[in-house]
């Protein structure tokens, strides 16, 4: 029986070694090299010619972006989803899509397997597995980086022996992921808690001290939760959030610095640069203070929490999600309006808030004259609000 599996491939020195690996050393036949563009910006054809040269017998390139933002980056957006308070999961949320895409080819290529690089150290590793596993468990997953134990120069020389040029580029002293929705930065230096940053580990953002002097406000508007235009003018999902990563970013807004608590238990230091999809939960978060009652939003705030650790964790496709997003969603369709943030070196702030379905209400909460709350109500509501309260200490003391 011949093996046909298909691989995720990125270009990089260590999915570039998996294919001879997995012709050489995990028995395939037949490998199918499947690149995602998740708007990481590198060129793609290069890769896919890449992936041929080091013997794989198909290589695809699957444009992926407008997918990652609709299907993936704006329901975080509705969710507020920010992992351990701090992080909008941008590398996260590509494994789950990465993950999908692995089985559309491996059922396009009639394979029984699926491969992917990553080590078995890592978050990713647990996230396209679990992807994989919900969408086909019948597809076999073979992880040769988790297997070998190469060092960087022996998955080199391992690559030359089947004729792959290594095209090592100058090596950085860290390890990056990018995509449309941000910028991981890990490893090598960042290790060392006690190292900050030089400006040249960012790249998505200005240092907050070099943005311009000048304020600059931004208008978000959503419909039904989901962001639709910027400063009025509608954009495409894509657009949109290539416009907020391209104005937030000049002005130093979107860098985090954090410690983080992987999946398989350890700590690690993380950088990131998110500056778009900060932005644009920042803004929705706003307005669903103006859109939706506290009882709601009460409950809504700690489900986010438990949102966020679930994508993170790689159960995008699990019963935990699904049940989320139901409510996520049920609670998102008086959503809409808009938002105006000020930027200034590396901060925001809200400058204004609009909505059809505004719960704010003027005549309400004024001081004013015309103010329609009945004040006459409050000693009677109050007196019954007490009375558990008077209860207890009469019983207690
Ligand atoms: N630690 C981050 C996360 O788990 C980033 C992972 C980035 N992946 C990578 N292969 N560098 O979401």
């Amino acid at each position: 029986m011949t093996k046909r599996v298909v691989l995720a491939y990125s270009g990089g020195v260590d999915t570039t070694a998996c294919i001879p690996y997995l012709r050489h050393e995990m028995g395939a036949d037949f490998i199918v090299a499947m690149a995602a563009d998740l708007g990481q910006g590198d060129e793609l054809e290069p890769i896919r010619q890449k992936a041929l040269d080091a013997g794989a017998d198909v290589s695809v390139v699957v444009d992926a972006k407008e997918r990652f933002v609709t299907e993936f980056g704006f329901p975080a957006v509705r969710a507020n989803a920010l992992y351990d308070g701090q992080y909008p999961l941008s590398s996260a949320l590509g494994r789950p899509l990465i993950g999908e895409l692995l089985v559309e080819t491996a059922h396009a290529y009639e394979c029984d397997a699926v491969a992917h690089g990553c080590t078995g150290k890592g978050n990713d590793q647990v996230r396209l597995d679990l992807t994989v596993a919900l969408l086909d468990s019948s597809l076999e997953i073979m992880a040769p980086a988790r297997e070998w134990s190469f060092s960087r120069s022996e998955t080199i020389a391992y690559s030359e022996k089947y004729g792959i040029e290594p095209h090592v580029t100058k090596e950085k002293p860290w390890a990056i992921d990018l995509n449309i929705l941000g910028r991981n930065v890990e490893a090598g230096l960042i290790e060392d808690l006690t190292w900050e940053p030089t400006e040249e580990v960012w790249s998505l953002t200005t240092a907050p001290e070099a943005a311009p002097d000048a304020p600059v406000h931004v208008t978000v508007g959503f419909r039904s939760g989901t962001p639709v235009s910027v400063d009025g003018e509608q954009l495409a999902p894509l657009d949109l959030l290539a416009r907020l990563n391209t104005l937030a970013g000049a002005h130093g807004y979107g860098r985090i610095d954090m410690l983080e608590n992987r999946v398989v238990g350890v700590k690690s230091r993380e950088l990131y640069e998110a500056p778009g999809m900060l932005l644009l939960i920042r803004a929705h978060q706003e307005l669903e203070n103006l859109t939706l009652p506290a009882d709601v939003l009460n409950q809504k705030r700690p489900l986010e929490a438990v949102y966020s650790k679930a994508v993170y964790d790689g159960l995008w496709h699990g019963p935990l999600l699904a049940a989320l997003n139901a409510f996520v969603g049920a609670t998102q369709t008086t959503v809409t309006g808009e938002i105006t943030l000020k930027l200034y070196k590396g901060g925001v702030s809200v400058a204004a808030r609009t909505a059809e379905r505004s719960l704010y209400r003027h005549e309400l909460v004024t001081y004013g004259s015309d103010c329609t709350f009945d004040q006459s109500s409050a000693e009677g509501f109050i007196d019954i609000f007490s009375l558990p309260g008077r209860v207890w200490n009469k019983v207690n003391g």
